[in-house]
C-alpha cells in the first residue's frame, strides 16, 4: 500500500472482493488507487482517504466497473 498526499478528499475507495471479477478497467483508469493482486483482483491501493485531486479517478472508475464492485464511502483507511 502507498501513503496517501495528506490533502485528502474526505472519501474512501475500497474494492468488495465478492463483487470484483476482475476487468482490470479500475486498475487501468486510477492506477493510483486501485492494484490488481496475483489473479488479477483489484483491491485498494491507498491505506487512507483519497487525495484530493484523484476523486475524480475514483468516481470514473467505480462508474465504469462492470461488477459495481468499487464502493466510495466516507472517512479514513485507519482501520485497515
Ligand atoms: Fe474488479 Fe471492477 Fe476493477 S471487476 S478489477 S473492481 S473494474
Amino acid at each position: 500500500m502507498r501513503e496517501a498526499n495528506p490533502m485528502t478528499s474526505g472519501i474512501t475507495v475500497r474494492v468488495d472482493p465478492d463483487k470484483c471479477q476482475g476487468h482490470a478497467r479500475c486498475s487501468a483508469l486510477a492506477p493510483e488507487l486501485f492494484e490488481l493482486d496475483e489473479f488479477g483482483y483489484a483491491r485498494q491501493a491507498l491505506n487512507s482517504c483519497v487525495p484530493s485531486e484523484l476523486i475524480d479517478k475514483a468516481y470514473m472508475a467505480r462508474a465504469n466497473c462492470p461488477e459495481e464492485a468499487i464502493v466510495i464511502e466516507p472517512g479514513s483507511r485507519a482501520d485497515l
